[in-house]
């Protein structure tokens, strides 16, 4: 069975390192800052959003009883004004949209209206080869919508720039689902010195079959 959680930190394992920057745009009860402090370890930083205080209360408990690294900055401030509070590029971020999981304010839901600004910012200051996960709740209506928007959103993206791509099971249309943006790395996607040893590989191809119809050419003319 499809496992989106764990599907989730592979991918962000493919992109984030030791001493590297990271954000969690929607704390809530801090499971994702404590996987992203304790991937980025001692020399890297991790800055994580809530609107609740209560989000931040929880999430410095369960960070300190995990006993993750003295690597975050815990910010109760909206998302969209991440750009106040974040002055270097990040090579991961992550938002889990939806309401704050047992929290007592059981009105506060991410809303189409800031979560839109806060991913548009979020891939302006992501690193070359930076991963953005985005985890949709369609299950509630503001979930629903928040999805469909993204979706018409990320069709919008050039894709030399951004990868954007949408994992879903197909037989439970209820059932959370996740976007990741990729940004397209510096160097190109192909790795160096590729190029010249596809050339080598064809030149000795172009060599064997010359090789080969001169044999041939040989065996006829002995033949008549
Ligand atoms: C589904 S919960 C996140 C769960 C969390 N990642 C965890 O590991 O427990 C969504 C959180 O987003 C928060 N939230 C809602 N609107 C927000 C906004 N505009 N900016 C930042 N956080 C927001 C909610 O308060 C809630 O705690």
């Amino acid at each position: 069975m499809v496992d989106l959680l764990a599907l989730q930190k592979h991918f962000i394992l493919a992109h984030l390192a030791e001493g590297d920057v990271a954000a969690d745009f929607t704390m809530g009860n801090g499971n994702d800052t404590l996987f992203l402090s304790q991937t980025v370890g001692e020399r890297g930083r991790v800055y994580a959003f809530d609107l609740q205080e209560s989000a931040l209360i929880s999430t410095r408990r369960h960070l300190e009883e995990q006993g993750a690294p003295q690597n975050y900055t815990l910010i109760c401030a909206s998302h969209h004004r991440l750009k106040e509070f974040i002055h270097e590029p990040i090579k991961a971020g992550m938002f889990n949209l939806g309401y704050l999981p047992g929290g007592d304010e059981k009105g506060i839901t991410t809303k189409r209206a800031t979560t839109l600004p806060a991913v548009e910012a979020a891939l302006d200051i992501l690193a070359p080869d930076g991963i953005l996960l985005v985890a949709v709740y369609p299950g509630h209506d503001e979930g629903r919508l928040e999805g469909d928007m993204l979706a018409e959103y990320a069709a919008t993206l050039s894709r030399y720039r951004i990868c954007a791509s949408r994992f879903q099971l197909l037989n439970s249309p209820s059932a959370p689902y996740f976007f990741i943006f990729e940004k397209a790395p510096d160097k190109p996607l192909r790795r160096p010195g590729r190029a010249a040893k596809n050339a080598a590989r064809a030149a000795r191809l172009a060599a064997q079959i010359n090789e080969a119809s001169r044999a041939l050419a040989e065996e006829e003319g002995a033949e008549q």
